[in-house]
């Protein structure tokens, strides 16, 4: 490829954005008080709070909500970026033409790129599933339709039925005023509610590829499954059963219904399915009604709050009132793993992961061949995990070998990581800004080894265990995950700004800029190369945003010649090394979202290319490179401020006069009406 400049691009006007994302995805996560405002440990503070609050309510005090009062997320403004472009050596993988950022109202890909939408909300995943409608959405259409805001996408190749795949995608979360006309935020219809809960969870789809065309179709298979939130998951490991897991629907403290807020995942090497359960506080009411200092502080770090739910299910479904079921939250915010080949094994939940807002958890293999499964923990000043297993992948696809291998993960050692480097010393624009860092143990089976704290207390208040051990607060950890060819981590940390406000942690090596609206990547090598290694270095890849700023940088590459990129969120390698990052912006650059391929070895390190961008007021997630073709997973297209039915903010994928869907999109390289393969 030549060595050219793309012109510079930066759209000349505004769109808003991001009008309801905030709200129901993270129930504003960015516009209230960080869960962990000091320095740790601090989890102290919280119970002093909660004290406090214990003491006013004995006094028959009138509570005021304090939610809500913090400032705007300062994330949502920002200043047009620079140009994109191609320079110096381009490794096998990124050979395409980057796309110009833009704000079209389409998925736009390279010249000579080609792409068909797979699978979107509403179409049948269950065979039967009736044709979707939008003005006459049911909730039992909707338990057998492919669910709203997919985020995860995961392939196995189905053996022997050539180009056929099992899809695995999840459903993070509902947006109901645009789901339905005329929404009443106050009071959602039992149907409305019904609809929200069953586009929520988890779909399996058979997907065909037709190699002559490079088109990707789903196919209603008999093979293919909806998870919601009411399916049956079963809790494992060593928490399962503990008291703090126990109901009154469920004694056991084993036996969950549904899963929430699944944002990213994992594919593993034993062909099943990871997902995490992010921010599940969300779903829950009346965090007030909990008036034991111990267990209000609990609720306060995983961000539980007082009052009605944003969607209102506690009025139809008591468990998500916290006033009635106080042990129902214990029960999210796990790693679900869920077998696609065998029907009869009930998807779990793992309680040896930890419970934190898990933003998904990726495996990679030890030296001694054990899996290690890394995780971020999705919310500004928390933490990145580890966890190790204690046992080796049972090779084979048999039943023994499959049931074998969905232990591996119930056996083994939880971390966290600490980054130590040189304090907050300024970037360094050799790249020498790097460190070393320890994983620090937090418990392992029944043994827990952070004080005042039994092991079961470890694994269902990961966070306050974490606090205590000293683990580094981090920029918002989103996927973590190993390039399968070196085994060195790469960790997103998305955007962070509060880092550096009043009261608030300042920047550090790891986390080098204050008021962080733009994100940075961290490279992190195991010592020895060993994933179940306690110790590491790490360096600084990528310090995101408007390459016209001298503070971003990347790998030390010519800031002239890249894509501005910002807000990196899911991760994924292709066969030839080099990393894919898929954004998340909160329009920080006003530009929309996109996937990007990162050069990682040889001249062209750290150059970030456009390869696809998203509509108007969607993100970018998944993604899946191959060879032959890429999946991206368009998430709320549309929501644009002030964005109803009535006046939609996008009519991505099905063209005028249609509400948008989010939709997996199959991308590939048509050479001639050939697909050809991805960047070379
Ligand atoms: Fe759901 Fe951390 O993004
Ligand atoms: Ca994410
Ligand atoms: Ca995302």
């Amino acid at each position: 490829m030549t060595d050219r400049r793309v012109l510079p691009l930066l759209p000349a006007h505004h769109r808003g954005r991001q009008g309801l994302t905030c709200r129901y995805r993270c129930g504003d996560a960015c516009a209230r008080p960080a869960p962990n405002p000091s320095a740790n440990p601090y989890f102290g503070d919280l119970l002093a709070r909660a004290v406090d609050r214990r003491a006013v309510l004995r006094a028959g005090a009138v509570l005021t909500v304090a939610a809500g009062a913090a400032p705007v997320l300062a994330a949502c403004t920002g200043g047009p970026g620079s140009s994109g472009g191609n320079g110096g050596d381009v490794p096998a993988g990124l050979r395409y033409e980057p796309v110009v950022p833009n704000t079209a109202d389409a998925v736009t890909v390279p010249s000579g790129y080609a792409q068909n939408v797979v699978i979107g909300w509403g179409d049948a995943v269950l065979p039967g599933a009736p044709a979707f409608d939008f003005d006459a959405q049911t909730s039992s259409a909707q338990a057998a339709q492919f669910g709203y805001n997919n985020d995860y996408v995961g392939l196995v190749p189905l053996p022997g039925d050539g180009e056929r795949y099992l899809m695995f995608v999840n459903h993070e979360y509902t947006i109901e005023p645009l789901m339905f006309r005329d929404y009443d935020e106050a009071a959602p219809t039992d149907e409305q509610i019904r609809v929200g809960q069953a586009a929520h969870g988890l779909s399996l789809v058979v997907v065909q590829r037709d190699a002559t065309s490079g088109q990707l179709t789903a196919v209603t298979d008999e093979r293919n499954r909806r998870w919601t939130a009411s399916s049956e998951f079963e809790l494992v490991g060593p928490a399962a059963g503990a008291p703090p897991l126990q109901t009154a629907a469920d004694p056991t403290g084993r036996l969950v219904a549904g899963t929430l807020n699944n944002c990213s995942g994992g594919t593993t090497p034993w062909g099943t399915f990871l997902s995490g359960e992010e921010n599940v506080n969300q779903y829950f009411a009346n965090a007030q009604a909990v008036t034991d200092p111990v267990a209000a502080a609990r609720l306060a770090r995983y961000g539980f709050e007082e009052g009605a739910s944003e969607r209102k299910w506690e009025r139809l479904d008591a468990r998500f009132d916290i006033a009635q079921h106080p042990n129902e939250v214990h029960r999210f915010g796990w790693v679900v793993e869920v077998d696609p080949l065998d029907p009869d094994a009930r998807p779990v939940k793992h309680t040896a992961l930890g419970r934190l807002k898990h933003e998904g958890a990726t495996i990679h293999l030890a030296a001694d061949g054990r899996p290690v499964a890394y995780m971020g923990d999705d919310e500004r000043f928390d933490y990145v995990y580890k966890f190790v297993s204690d046992r080796t992948v049972t090779p084979g696809e048999n039943r023994a070998a499959r049931e074998a291998n969905r232990q591996l993960l119930q056996f083994g050692t939880l971390y966290v990581a600490r980054f130590d480097g040189p304090g907050a010393a300024p970037i360094q624009r050799d790249g020498s800004s790097s460190g070393t860092g320890e994983w620090i143990r937090l418990a392992s089976g029944t043994t827990s080894y952070v004080d005042g704290m039994t092991a079961e207390e470890v694994y269902v208040f990961t966070r306050e265990a974490a606090d205590k051990a000293g683990a580094t607060k981090m920029d918002r950890p989103e996927d973590v995950e190993a390039n399968p060819r070196t085994g060195t981590v790469y960790l997103a940390l998305t955007n962070n700004s509060d880092r550096g406000k009043a009261g608030k942690a300042g920047p550090d090596a790891a986390n080098p800029r204050a008021d962080n609206k733009h994100g940075h990547v961290i490279e992190l090598v195991e010592d020895g190369g060993d994933a179940a290694a306690t110790t590491f270095a790490w360096s600084i890849l990528l310090i995101c945003g408007d390459p016209a700023d001298p503070a971003t940088y990347f790998a030390g590459f010519d800031r002239s010649q890249v894509s501005p990129i910002t807000s990196p969120d899911n991760l994924a390698f292709d066969t030839h090394g080099n990393l894919w990052i898929s954004t998340d912006s909160t329009a920080a650059l006003d530009i929309n979202d996109g996937l990007y391929g990162v050069a990682l070895e040889g001249p062209a390190r750290g150059r970030t290319t456009l390869f696809a961008s998203t509509p108007v007021g969607a993100e970018c997630c998944g993604p899946v490179i191959t060879d032959e073709f890429t999946l991206i997973a368009v998430q709320h297209p549309g929501d644009t401020e002030d964005a109803s039915p009535d006046a939609p903010g996008s009519t991505w994928p099905d063209g005028p006069g249609r509400q948008p869907r989010p939709a997996i999109v199959n991308i590939w390289h048509d050479e001639d009406g050939r697909p050809a393969r991805i960047g070379v």
